[in-house]
């Protein structure tokens, strides 16, 4: 099965090699060719080029073609950091922040993550996972081509499995790549009140070996934040995890500067996401390794916290990811168009920049560089048309508006 794409407006982040992870000004640089025809054989990239030098068709077997009369072309996001398998929704800590409450109070009184966990105990697993599934079909058809997914609503062995277990089921049920996180370290059970590190030692030595003999993730995240995990535990369960060989994603100064970035940075963690408090020897860790940062500005808009300085990131020379962090409590919306668009209104990316960051580092935010989130010869077609707009700089522009005319899962369109 062919098909061929002609009369692209902008063609977004087409590249003949892999790119690899952005960085810096790399990241106001991502390719953009004007006016170009895209090229899909067997549900994968086959080529692409200048509608100036189109060489023609000569084949027309099998061939469908579709004139895009100047729309744009964009590889679908990449959102590597959801929650998007929970059990119910929390709308009435929405309501107690707007009367005034904060995310610790809610927490304080046994809200927030510990009420995700009350109802994901009585949920099946059946429950979980049409849910779910309804929810990245949503996403799907708003441009997002790519999931990580996270445990950590579960916080006992048998439920964090039960929420493993509905990830790997998703993985097989969608057509597009999912990678699983155990965040059995989300927060701290009612059981274990007052002994986090008995918590932490459960984590490690039971949760933990069974998750990792089941082959039920790809990558292990910690909530380290005060009131949840310290930078110790932190590290107690990234080094545990590395044995089992999983990298670590860690939720990082969200409402706290912990000085758990450069030990996460020195632990060689694959990202760090949320830091919406970041300090300069923060920026500096940073800067002495690889681990890539992830902003979540979805969360900030939420909570009405802090936004991640974005801008002072990228302008120190390093790369950037963005996500949705998809949640019940702290951002109920899977869409990658709203966050671009935060993330130019509030912490001052170019609109290129913001596209990068949502595609081809949120692939390298998943280790899946070398298979999509750019559109590269021999890459899954998975892509987003977007509506006939006036420019690409329009789609954060008119935030609210998904402007998607049609997306492409393996070179079928969604
Ligand atoms: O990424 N910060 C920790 N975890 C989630 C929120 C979880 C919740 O409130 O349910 C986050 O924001
Ligand atoms: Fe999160």
């Amino acid at each position: 099965m062919k098909l061929l794409i002609t009369n692209i407006g902008h063609l977004v982040a087409a590249y003949d090699e892999a790119p690899g992870v952005l960085k810096g000004t790399a990241m106001a640089e991502l390719s953009v060719l004007e006016n170009a025809w895209l090229a899909v054989e067997d549900g994968r990239f086959a080529d692409f080029g200048s509608m100036a030098d189109w060489p023609g068709i000569s084949d027309w077997r099998d061939l469908e073609v579709v004139d895009a009369d100047g729309a744009n072309v964009l590889p679908g996001y990449i959102d590597s950091h959801t929650h998007l398998v929970h059990a119910g929704t929390r709308e009435s800590e929405f309501v107690d922040r707007i009367r005034g409450l904060s995310y610790a109070d809610i927490a304080a009184r046994g809200g927030g993550i510990l009420n995700s966990a009350r109802k994901l105990a009585d949920a099946d697993e059946s429950q979980l996972f049409d849910e779910a599934l309804h929810r990245a079909h949503k996403a799907m058809a708003a441009g997002t081509l790519g999931f990580e997914i996270k445990s950590g609503y579960g916080l006992s062995t048998e439920a964090e499995l039960k929420m493993l277990r509905v990830i790997r089921r998703l993985s097989e049920a969608l057509p597009v790549p999912v990678k699983a996180t155990f965040l059995g370290a989300h927060a701290v059970p009612a059981e274990f009140t007052g002994n986090t590190s008995g918590y932490v030692d459960h984590v490690i030595n039971t949760m933990l070996p069974q998750v990792a003999d089941e082959g039920l993730a790809d990558y292990i995240d910690v909530f380290c934040e005060q009131g949840y995990f310290s930078v110790h535990d932190t590290l107690r369960i990234i080094e545990a995890g590395a044995k089992c060989g999983l990298k670590a994603k860690v939720h990082m100064n969200q409402f706290t500067a912990t000085g758990g970035v450069r030990a996460c940075v020195e632990a060689g963690a694959l990202t760090v996401d949320h830091l919406e408090e970041l300090n300069d020897d923060d920026l500096a860790a940073l800067k002495s390794g690889s681990t890539l940062p992830v902003a979540l500005p979805g969360c900030s808009h939420f909570l009405r916290i802090p936004f991640t300085p974005g801008r002072r990131i990228i302008d120190a020379g390093l790369p950037l990811a963005l996500a949705t962090d998809y949640n019940p409590g702290s951002a109920p919306s899977w869409n990658m168009n709203l966050v671009v668009s935060l993330a130019c209104t509030h912490m001052g990316l170019l609109p290129m920049e913001a596209l990068a960051a949502a595609t081809v580092n949120g692939a390298a935010a998943l280790e899946l560089g070398r298979e999509t989130g750019a559109i590269v010869p021999g890459f899954a077609a998975n892509f987003i048309v977007t509506e006939k707009v006036p420019s690409l700089e329009f789609l954060p522009y008119a935030f609210g508006e998904n402007a998607i005319a049609s997306v492409y899962i393996n070179g079928r369109k969604l």
